[in-house]
């Protein structure tokens, strides 16, 4: 078997990448590309995905970007059968398209709501569903984004957190239809992940920015790269064994609150 951080261990592979024309997700794309797979990228913006494409490619890897809004099914399935037709069989889905914002539920308006469940938790189903006629299975590998507030309420985000909420149960639902059949569903569960949009919008201040990371066990932000590798792991054969799982990256901060710790607790007794 090979191991799943050397180098080309994805050669000959081709990946799917939806969302992938920033932050997280292009960060995955650049991993995969970098360990040999050929990727498609997908989000809506024909200049960014192209702009993503361009970076893949100047590095000497093999990329493609295409526009299409993972909302609209029929464009997705286009561009699945594209990547089958280039590049062959699809062994690699990464399904990661996301919008959010901090919105008090009182003043979220009913589209507001359902614009953030058709691109998180619809667009998710519409990128699984759409690659299934085109995976090389057995052994395909197929993931979402989620984030600890699928599990962990939090306020201000009723819309993304019951969006990834049904990501997570999409995932072992998926997993078990689609198991007999050779593929792998997973999800990977970001904690607070340095220099992306979901940052610059959750936390929006210098101090919310340290709050927050006050409250995580690990006390840091993560890095792009260190979900990158994560999904680069859930790509190989190395994590041949493992579906239906939600991995938790996320410093802590699926675990809730952390900030009290030694140097504030109280003394001991006695
Ligand atoms: C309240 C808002 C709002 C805001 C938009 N809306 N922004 N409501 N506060 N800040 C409302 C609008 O008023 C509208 O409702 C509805 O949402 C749709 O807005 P549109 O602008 O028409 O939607 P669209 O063009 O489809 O854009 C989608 C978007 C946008 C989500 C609103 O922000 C976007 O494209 N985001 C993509 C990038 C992104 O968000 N990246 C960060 C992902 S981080 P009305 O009623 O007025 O019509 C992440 C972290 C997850 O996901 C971790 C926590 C779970
Ligand atoms: P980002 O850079 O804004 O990534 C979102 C991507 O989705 C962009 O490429 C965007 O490109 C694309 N997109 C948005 N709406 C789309 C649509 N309707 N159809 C197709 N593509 C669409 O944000 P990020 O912070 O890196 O987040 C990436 C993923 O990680 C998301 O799933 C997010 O929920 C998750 N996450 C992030 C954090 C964090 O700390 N950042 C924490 C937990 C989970 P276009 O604008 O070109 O469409």
């Amino acid at each position: 078997m090979q191991d799943a951080f050397r180098d080309q261990v994805l050669a000959g592979k081709v990946a799917l990448i939806a969302g992938a024309s920033s932050g997280i997700n292009l960060g995955i794309a650049q991993r995969l590309a970098e360990a040999g797979a050929k990727v498609m990228l997908i989000s809506r913006s024909p200049e960014r995905i192209e702009a993503a494409a361009r970076t893949l490619t100047e590095a000497g890897h093999t990329a493609l970007g295409r526009a299409a809004d993972v909302r609209d099914y029929d464009a997705i399935a286009a561009v699945c059968q594209e990547t089958e037709d280039t590049f062959g069989k699809i062994d690699i889905v990464v399904s990661g398209a996301a919008g959010n914002f901090r919105a008090p539920a009182a003043h979220l308006s009913a589209n507001g709501f359902r614009t953030v469940i058709e691109i998180d938790l619809i667009g998710s189903f519409n990128v699984l569903r759409a690659s299934f006629a085109h995976l090389n299975t057995p052994g395909a590998s197929l993931m979402s984004i989620t984030a600890p507030g699928a599990v962990r309420p939090s306020t201000f985000q009723v819309h993304a957190n019951a969006a990834k909420a049904g990501i997570n149960q999409m995932t072992r639902c998926l997993a078990m239809e689609w198991g007999p059949a050779g593929i792998r569903v997973n999800a990977i569960s970001p904690g607070p992940i340095a220099d992306t949009e979901g940052v610059a919008r959750l936390a929006a201040t210098p101090e919310r920015e340290q709050a927050l990371r006050n409250r995580l066990a690990l006390r840091d932000y993560g890095t792009k790269r260190d979900i990158a590798d994560v999904a680069l792991f859930l790509s190989t054969e190395n994590a041949r064994y493992i579906t239906g799982t939600v991995i938790d990256c996320d410093g802590g901060s699926g675990l809730g609150d952390a900030s009290e710790d030694a140097l504030t607790a109280p003394p001991p007794r006695g």
